[in-house]
């Protein structure tokens, strides 16, 4: 066999906007894997891919391209409501799985996702692509170090002004297409990586959502998300498509008895209590999260390796947003299940 046939057959499902920013992964990991195949309704996009794969296949129908030898992984880049469906076919043609954010809209649906991966013993990556932020690693390293001592207080972040032809948002704009507004969209982004630093689970929580400026949505633009843990500390996630942030504000900061952290994403500080403030890792270039996740998620295949955020944290992070979506709505602190 020539170490071509011996690399990994991707298909990607749903050729729009991010399927390019993970072709640039792909692109990196190309000894290890190709795009062999591209799913889309509208074939014109897949063809716009295939060309820069290097003549992968197109297909319309995906679960088509799920089914064929070329693929032995599907990369999920459909909109929010179409991912479980995805996911069930694919796990049951033995296929691994990289899948966008969310990993469903629904707990019935992350049921259904759990019980496919789980018998078909595939492999399912959550593509939480700001967990590869070079920092990020580095921060919950600390904290298990115990650097920060007792952790008491964390608060993530994404916002930015969304500029964007109301035509364009598409399914975006609609409940039924997008599971909810902004918050389990972009806010998905904040959430994951709060899980992600705080040693403990998630136990309660309380949101408030708002519309401020974006009529054309049917959800909200804007979400404050307060999330009780397990050991005490208490987490805030801010995120929002209504404003520019103020440029005081940090992707990521968390405090605790014996000192606190935060970064702006490319660069991290740490201030032991009582003391001058250090940085431990100064900014670097830009880092392309997606390639990054796209070449882990091959080398997590190639090294039976378990990835950073599977089905099982990917669920956590759907019953924190789902739960702060019932919490706005009751106007009430929504306990969560953590079986
Ligand atoms: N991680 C990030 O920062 C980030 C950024 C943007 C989007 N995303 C996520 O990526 C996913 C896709 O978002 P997008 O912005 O690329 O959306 P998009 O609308 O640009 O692309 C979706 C594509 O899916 C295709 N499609 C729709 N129904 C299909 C079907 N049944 N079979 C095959 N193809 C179908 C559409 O024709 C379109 O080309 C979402 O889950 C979104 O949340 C993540």
């Amino acid at each position: 066999m020539t170490r071509r046939e011996l690399r990994i057959g991707v298909g990607i499902i749903g050729a729009g906007e991010i399927a390019g920013a993970h072709m640039r992964g792909y692109l990196q990991a190309a000894d290890h894997a190709r795009v062999t195949a591209i799913a889309d309704v509208d074939p014109l996009r897949a063809q716009r891919f295939a060309a820069s794969a290097g003549g992968a296949e197109v297909f319309a129908d995906y679960k088509q391209m799920i089914d064929s030898p070329l693929v032995d992984a599907v990369d999920i880049c459909l909109p929010h409501h179409l991912h479980r469906d995805a996911i069930v076919a694919a796990a049951a043609a033995g296929k691994h799985i990289l899948c966008e954010k969310p990993l469903c809209v629904t707990l019935e649906e992350a049921e259904a996702v759990k019980h496919a991966v789980t018998s078909a013993g595939i492999t399912l990556m959550c593509a939480h692509n700001q967990l590869f932020l070079p920092t990020v690693a580095t921060a919950r390293q600390m904290i298990r170090d115990g650097k920060l001592g007792k952790v008491y207080a964390a608060r993530t972040t994404d916002i930015f002004r969304l500029t964007i032809d109301p035509e364009r948002l598409g399914w975006r704009a609609r409940r039924a297409t997008s599971g909810g507004g902004e918050l389990i969209d972009t806010g998905y982004h904040p959430t994951y990586l709060l899980l992600n630093l705080i040693d403990s689970a998630p136990v309660k929580v309380v949101a408030f959502v708002s519309r401020h400026r974006m009529a054309m949505l049917e959800g909200e633009d804007t979400a404050n998300v307060l999330v009780e843990f397990a050991d005490g500390t208490v987490g805030t996630i801010v995120t929002s498509w209504a404003y520019e942030p103020p440029s005081c504000t940090e992707r990521f900061s968390v405090a605790g008895e014996s000192g606190s952290l935060w970064s702006d994403g490319r660069a991290l500080y740490y201030k032991p209590a009582g003391s001058e403030q250090v940085t431990v890792q100064a900014a670097g270039a830009e880092t392309d999260t997606y390639a990054l996740e796209v070449v882990d998620f091959i080398d997590c295949l190639r090294e039976a390796r378990r990835p950073l955020n599977t089905e099982a944290e990917g669920i956590k992070v759907l019953e924190v947003i789902l739960g702060a979506y019932e919490s706005a709505e009751r106007g009430e602190i929504v306990e969560l299940k953590n079986p």
